[in-house]
């Protein structure tokens, strides 16, 4: 049942703490800083990694090719259905990874299928013991978060952050007593974030508006798109998500005063130009909320806050998407939407 919420969405959202400790669950090594991943042992290191995926799991994946290549692996994240094995240089160092929560999606299938003909080795990250993805590849990584049946995809897809997050680790044999420790109080951040959310009073101030613009930079521009998506599918409203970097090559013409930007800023990387980016559409009369690790920074700057704990750099996206997850819940909640069975969508996509 719903435990008491009033959606599975909401519930599943909750259950994150719980989600992450069980993907956690016996792989980080906190004497040895590193990662263990029973299902991986002895996979050989990767020179590179291509990354295949749809839709949230797209995200997850493009976080995870940028986590790569920060530890020195080249390292790229497909679209499912634009991967093109045979037009996409493969060599014996490369691993194919699809990334998919059910392991039942097409195009994602697909993708791994024209790798496996070319001879690549591949992988599966997915949430689902036994599925088509996971028996069609070389080896397959649990994610482990439960069942999710909500439609839109929540603590699955924190959980996969959390699963490549430590694949990135594993597979480029970093040590790091920090990112350990990091990665071991994720549970109790999220929760935290969980308890003190002010999602709800701003969502309900911009419910409403025409549009809903989300960006960040780097390790946080995949859950800027990320929270896009899930403001689409929720509310049925439109939604984008940017690079900071990129709103005055275009996008910047969208914003009004009737469109609020949801601003991504972690105090430990990228404060300075993220002002930059705010200042701008501020100048537009848009009303900017910043999720941020550094409230002191931003408060004086922007209209509403929404603050995550401070963590490790590579782990403020993980944290900052929760806060976009309760915001496109609340915004869904205010409007009346059919929350865990948003129109026109389906759980598992299985045609292509
Ligand atoms: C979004 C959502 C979809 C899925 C996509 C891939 O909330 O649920 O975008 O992420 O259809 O599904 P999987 O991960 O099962 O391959």
């Amino acid at each position: 049942g719903k435990s008491g919420y009033e959606h599975y969405t909401l519930k599943e959202i909750h259950e994150q703490p719980r989600a992450v400790r069980q993907c956690l669950r016996g792989r980080p090594q906190p004497f040895e800083g590193s990662i263990s991943i029973e299902e991986l042992e002895d996979v050989p290191r990767p020179t590179e990694v291509q990354f295949a995926a749809c839709g949230t799991s797209y995200h997850a994946s493009l976080y995870a090719a940028r986590l790569f290549r920060e530890r020195g692996v080249r390292a790229t994240a497909f679209l499912a259905s634009e991967y093109d094995a045979a037009a996409v240089p493969i060599d014996e160092g490369t691993l194919v990874v699809g990334v998919t929560q059910s392991g039942e999606t097409a195009d994602t299938l697909r993708a791994l299928r024209t790798a496996n003909a070319v001879g690549a080795r591949t992988l599966a990250v997915t949430n689902v013991v036994g599925s088509s993805a996971a028996r069609e590849t070389d080896r397959a990584m649990y994610v482990r978060a439960g069942p999710e049946i909500g439609v839109a995809a929540t603590k699955t897809f924190t959980s996969q952050q959390v699963a490549l997050a430590m694949l990135s680790s594993a597979l480029t044999d970093d040590r790091s007593g920090e990112f350990v420790a990091a990665l071991r109080a994720l549970p109790d951040r999220i929760q935290s974030i969980l308890d003190d959310s002010r999602a709800r009073e701003i969502a309900a101030e911009y419910v409403g508006s025409d549009a809903y613009f989300f960006v960040g930079r780097g390790l946080a521009h995949p859950v800027a798109l990320e929270g896009a998506l899930k403001t689409k599918e929720l509310t049925y409203e439109h939604a984008e998500g940017f690079a900071a970097g990129e709103l005055k090559h275009g996008p910047l013409a969208l914003v009004t005063p009737e469109t609020p930007v949801i601003a991504l800023v972690s105090g430990r990387a990228n404060t300075e130009r993220m002002l930059g980016t705010i200042t701008e559409v501020r100048a537009r009369g848009a009303p900017v909320v910043a999720v941020t690790d550094d409230p002191e920074s931003v408060e004086r700057r922007v209209d509403r806050v929404l603050r995550v704990p401070e963590t490790h750099r590579r782990f403020f996206p993980i944290l900052a998407n929760v806060q976009l997850q309760l915001l496109a819940y609340w915004v869904a909640n205010g409007l009346g939407r059919s929350i865990d069975k948003p129109r026109n969508l389906a759980k598992s996509v299985t045609v292509e």
